[in-house]
């Protein structure tokens, strides 16, 4: 059997299991860097576009008996969807990826906040304005602060908050449209879902810490999993989830983003792909969601078979450079699951620790701090739970 795989990140994870079974793979590395491609039998450099054709045909080319998308941007992953249409209609070659319809709900706000009010499922409270005239009203109707979003961007690009009606008008600048929210406070929570062919497991969920003024995103914050809450929301996080990437057909996974309002759990969004919580999802829940994905591929997905091999995980940003010497350091401490250097904001990568105990969980955090420079990373992951049961209280 061979397969094409889409996208290199993650493929580190998949390529062993393939290979235990025998697969031959084609690898598309679409990083400046060929990052992985060792892992293939076969890699080449793919800019990654909106066009699905040349992977289309590329894939007919290299008589592939199947496709998998690990992409990562929604646009991406949109493509993706076109080229399962496409593979999956016209040439019966099997694409685990999105179905088109769900892709272009997930990556639209506007589209994810109608879908989920159709629905019935709880989600920020908030619509899209034309003019500020409308964003005027939204302010009437909602009260400040607001959230200001641009509606197909994601990982926090072109989101605003105003607190006042002059960073209204600041904030609103001369778009067409926005997507205005009312400012939801509360603590965030993730859950990755995996779903296939009608079978769908949802890992256990990431606490992501607080929405804030600051629009500092959870990409740059301390995260913890499995959430430090009560296992009857644990259960009640993993429902609504598992329910909004199965009512929706997000395949083969997908993450909700949920904030914990004063009445209750809303949605924010629904990401259709692997994502900032993967790794934190697979260290805390014990299944790399890698190997599921093979395993749908082979007809041998069945989400009860899943045993759960509860850790602790955490998540630190790096708030100091990474040093090239450092990742191969980290990499070698006890506990330390994976590395990923990405420069945002306020931070130069991520670090994703798993640990039996939580004692553990904190003394590979103390070492990794100490390796990366980063004091801050560690005392925020040690007040984490704390402060949520602040907020329980
Ligand atoms: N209505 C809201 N109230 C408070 N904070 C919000 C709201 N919407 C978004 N945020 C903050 O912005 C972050 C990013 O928003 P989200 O809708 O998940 O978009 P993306 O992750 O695609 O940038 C959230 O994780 C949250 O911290
Ligand atoms: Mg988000």
């Amino acid at each position: 059997m061979k397969v094409l795989v889409i996208g290199n990140i993650g493929f580190d994870l998949m390529a062993p299991y393939l290979q235990k079974e025998g697969i031959e793979t084609i690898l598309t590395i679409t990083t400046r860097e060929p990052l992985n491609a060792q892992y293939a039998d076969k890699a080449y450099f793919f800019t990654s576009d909106t066009n699905p054709w040349p992977l289309v045909e590329f894939a007919l080319d290299k008589k592939v008996d199947a496709v998998i998308s690990i992409s990562g941007p929604d646009v991406a992953n949109l493509r993706d969807g076109y080229v399962k249409d496409i593979l999956e209609g016209e040439f019966g070659i099997p694409v685990l990826a999105n179905p088109l319809e769900a892709v272009q709900v997930a990556a639209d706000k506007e589209k994810t906040k109608n879908f989920l009010r159709e629905q019935g499922f709880p989600a920020t409270e908030g619509h899209v304005v034309t003019s500020r005239a409308e964003a005027f009203e939204a302010a009437k109707e909602y009260g400040y602060p607001l959230v200001l979003k641009l509606i197909d961007h994601s990982g926090g690009t072109g989101m605003k908050i105003a607190k006042n009606r002059l960073e209204l008008i600041t904030g609103f600048g001369d778009a067409e449209r926005m997507l205005i929210e009312k400012y939801t406070a509360g603590p965030e929570f993730s859950v990755e879902v995996l779903n296939y062919g009608h079978k769908t497991l949802p890992l256990l969920p990431v606490f992501k810490g607080f929405t804030n003024y600051q629009c500092l995103h959870p990409m740059e914050r301390v995260k913890l999993a499995p959430a430090p809450l009560p296992e009857t929301d644990i259960t009640r996080l993993r429902s609504l989830a598992r329910d909004v990437i199965s009512t929706l057909n997000v395949q083969p996974t997908g993450d909700v983003d949920i904030v914990w309002s004063e009445d209750g759990p809303r949605i924010l969004e629904i990401n259709p792909r692997f994502g900032g919580v993967t790794a934190l999802s697979m260290a805390a829940s014990g299944i790399i969601s890698y190997h599921a994905l093979v395993d749908m591929l082979l007809g041998r997905w069945i989400s009860t078979d899943y045993q759960f091999d509860r850790h602790f995980a955490a998540d630190m940003p790096v708030f100091s450079d990474i040093e090239f010497d450092s990742v191969k350091e980290l990499l070698h401490l006890d506990g330390v699951f994976r590395v990923k250097i990405q420069k945002l904001t306020k931070t130069s990568g991520r670090i994703a620790l798993k640990a039996k105990t939580m004692r553990e969980l904190l003394s590979t955090a103390y070492e990794v701090a100490r390796v990366c420079d980063c004091a801050d990373c560690f005392t925020q992951l040690k007040s984490l739970p704390e402060q949520l049961k602040v907020v329980a209280a």
